[in-house]
């Protein structure tokens, strides 16, 4: 069952690297053959994937024109900060830096782990994930804020956020020892640290089986369905003349612009080391190649009907949302909605729209970035859901399938 392997994905991808590292294991597993980041050579396996810290890329075939699938491993989070030791009044805290844009409501009495990354003195790298919760940001008693159900709850971001971990005085180094022996290694070979906090409550459907709850839902559904579709394009549909890759970048949720993100280098290095020819011939097949950036939608929200454009109201379960915006926030135009209805029609997939009211601002993601940058038509879709960016967020159980059966199809179209 699809969502069965979702969940499974969901609960594991509890930082960018970790849900890289869960997509290497599914990836190797079917035949895919690991190149080191370090050393990309122009002489690829057909098969192959490429790895480091939130990025993954992979890919299936080595001509005719691309089928890029591009998602997002990150989502707004609380960062620990370099020096996270802190507190007063008898409590040990822990330093947290907004990552992205959180819901800061959603955080509030959450048990919450941390997981990311360790660089040790060797210049080693290990994953680390404290599985059991270790701190909570404990909101203020109603009797202590009788007005907040009437005004509202506003929160300072750098006052009212930290997390609390224990009792006692905070000395320097004593969070990140907890960290260490949770990850085994000795803290004094720690040198620096690529930590996040996030809700140990796991995925779960609700209700009648239909409905799907759980953290980065944003854009961790968009990364299963990329590696399940080159996965399942690479041992049942393969298309010798078509060359299938998926990018999985990290930062979107900031914007983008690093070496591990949209914006950065490493595509457009995987597909010209993946052409290896004159630079003339690199751009003809780029033009004749198609990307979709697959990043999740709003869903009508049934309590804010109001927030949505009258026309355009996707829901929970009717298909991928094909996601345009005349302002080119969204990198869809008439020709890729087309392509993508068209592959979705030969699939069986049922499609949905969306565009913004004129009176919201529209979010944007990783699909401008790449089509700009490559000149590859692109589209920008993704699956419906409720409380985007929410520490938990929701989505219908049977759109994750749903896209990734679609972009199956993209990849034989
Ligand atoms: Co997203």
């Amino acid at each position: 069952m699809a969502v069965v392997d979702l969940i499974s994905h969901l609960d594991r991808s509890v930082s960018p690297a970790h849900s890289t590292f869960h997509s290497a294991a599914r990836l190797r597993d079917a035949g895919f053959v690991e190149v080191p980041f370090s050393s990309w050579g122009s002489r690829l396996p057909g098969k192959g994937f490429v790895r480091d810290a939130g990025l993954l890329l992979a890919w299936n075939g080595d001509r005719g024109p691309f089928r890029i699938v591009g998602a997002h491993t990150d989502s707004p989070t609380l960062r620990v900060k370099p020096l996270p030791d802190t507190g007063g009044h008898g409590w040990k805290q822990i330093a947290v830096e907004v990552y992205g844009g959180i819901l800061n409501n959603s955080w509030l009495d959450r048990d919450l782990a941390v997981a990311g990354r360790l660089i040790l003195e060797d210049g080693s790298t290990v994953l680390v994930d404290t599985v059991d919760p270790v701190a909570r940001i404990p909101q203020l008693a109603v009797h202590l804020d009788r007005e907040v159900n009437d005004r509202g709850l506003v929160l300072d971001r750098q006052i009212h956020l930290s997390p609390v971990w224990g009792l006692g005085t905070s000395t320097a180094g004593s969070f990140l020892g907890l960290v260490a022996e949770r990850a085994d290694v000795p803290a004094s070979k720690i040198r620096a640290h690529d930590l996040v906090m996030y809700d140990v409550t796991p995925a779960r459907l609700l209700g009648d089986g239909t409905l799907l709850a759980s953290g980065r839902l944003d854009n961790q559904v968009s990364c299963w369905a990329a590696t399940s579709a080159i996965i399942e394009t690479a041992s049942v549909a393969g298309d010798p003349t078509k060359t299938f890759v998926i990018a999985l970048f990290d930062h979107e949720e900031v914007g983008s612009e690093s070496t591990h993100g949209a914006a950065g280098p490493q595509l457009e290095r995987l597909l010209r080391a993946l052409h290896a020819d004159d630079e003339s011939s690199f751009r003809d097949r780029c033009a004749r190649s198609f990307c979709v950036s697959a990043d999740n939608a709003h869903s009508v929200h049934p309590n804010y009907p109001e927030r949505h454009e009258p026309g355009h109201r996707p829901i929970a379960n009717a298909g991928p949302v094909i996601k345009s915006n005349a302002n080119q926030r969204y990198a869809t135009t008439a020709e890729t909605a087309a392509f993508f209805e068209g592959a979705c029609r030969t699939a069986n997939v049922p499609v949905q729209w969306f565009v913004s009211r004129n009176t919201m601002p529209c979010g944007s993601t990783i699909g401008p970035i790449a089509s700009t940058r490559l000149g590859i038509p692109t589209v920008d879709v993704g699956v419906a859901q409720l409380s985007m960016h929410s520490a938990r967020e929701m989505c219908g159980a049977l759109d994750p399938d749903l896209l990734m059966r679609a972009l199956v199809a993209v990849g034989a179209s």
